[in-house]
């Protein structure tokens, strides 16, 4: 067999495991350090598929840590991490590229290419994964990439110093859906955006997961988030995660840090919010008039 025919043949051999999975990541024992200082130690997690899956925790508890280890940035000490089934650890970035292309990362901050255009960001992926590609269908798909996140066409020639905060969200967010991914990495998606900003990419994001049928790992401070969009919350504390489940199931335990979160004045607004929007969709007619 030829080398593009051993990589054709294990990206459908991921692609069976995609669709044959109920979890998408699963992590047992994991341990993460820096010199001295343990991050995590034995941290399980189950992230299943076709889910929004919220992962809170105090500043520098290790979420971007953990999102790291899954994706292959940050080698644990101990510890396994499993996505769709195909172990991670140890695995060189060659041996693992049926695996990798299958998902995407929005990095905290964006991480966009300064010296590139937004639409030469989206490139990034496609360039690097699927070199085959010519340059008009990779501008082609770039371009769909650009407004399936919302953004307008016109962003596509633009440096990300000529962005609002917002669009280089979005631009990033473009950029992690380059190659059709099954799985998106969101590392504070709405940090700094404002309330209305902030809404409309958690929005985008719903819609998207429902639409393209992604598993979505999303670290968030961000409560409205937490409450619009996610199916379950991964609290990270203790250097573990300490619970994983509906914010009401969370709501049912006894653990300071969660009960703090959630039932501070911050949480109760958020509660108060939903309840509110919730509301509002019952008294809508029922009829079949929109
Ligand atoms: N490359 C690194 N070298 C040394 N220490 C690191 C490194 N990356 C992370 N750390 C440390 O690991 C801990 C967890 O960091 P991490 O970035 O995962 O926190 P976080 O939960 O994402 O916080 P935040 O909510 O502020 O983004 C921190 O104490 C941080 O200083
Ligand atoms: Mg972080």
């Amino acid at each position: 067999m030829s080398e593009e025919e051993i990589q054709e043949a294990e990206d459908r051999r991921i692609e069976e495991a995609v669709e044959t999975s109920d979890i998408a990541i699963k992590v047992r024992g994991l341990k993460n350090s820096f010199g001295d200082q343990v991050v995590h130690e034995h941290l399980d997690l189950d992230v299943r598929k076709g889910e929004i899956l919220g992962v809170v925790g105090g500043s520098g508890t290790g979420k971007s840590v953990l999102m790291r280890s899954i994706i292959g940035l940050q080698t644990p000490d101990e510890g396994e991490v499993c996505v769709f089934g195909e172990s991670m650890i140890g695995r060189l970035d060659d041996e693992a590229l049926a695996i990798r292309k299958r998902w995407g990362v929005l990095f905290q901050g964006g991480a966009l290419f300064s010296t590139l255009t937004v639409a030469e960001n989206v490139e990034v992926p496609i360039r690097e994964y699927y070199p085959n590609i010519g340059p008009q269908l990779r501008d082609e798909i770039a371009a769909y990439k650009i407004r399936l996140t919302g953004l307008p066409t016109e962003a596509g020639p633009k440096y990300p110093s000529e962005l609002s905060g917002g669009m280089k969200k979005r631009a990033g967010l473009a950029r992690a859906l380059a190659l059709d991914p099954d799985l998106l990495f969101l590392d504070e998606p709405t940090a700094g955006l404002d309330p209305i900003g902030a809404a409309a990419f958690d929005d985008q994001t719903r819609k998207l997961q429902q639409t393209l049928g992604l598993t979505v790992f999303l670290i968030t401070h961000d409560l409205d988030t937490l409450y619009s969009i996610c199916d379950r919350v991964a609290v990270l504390a203790d250097k573990k995660v300490i619970a994983v489940g509906t914010i009401a199931e969370l709501l049912a335990l006894d653990h300071p840090w969660i009960q703090e979160y959630f039932n501070g004045p911050r949480g109760r607004a958020a509660t108060a919010a939903v309840e509110r929007e919730k509301g509002k969709a019952a008294n809508k007619p029922t009829d079949g008039r929109q």
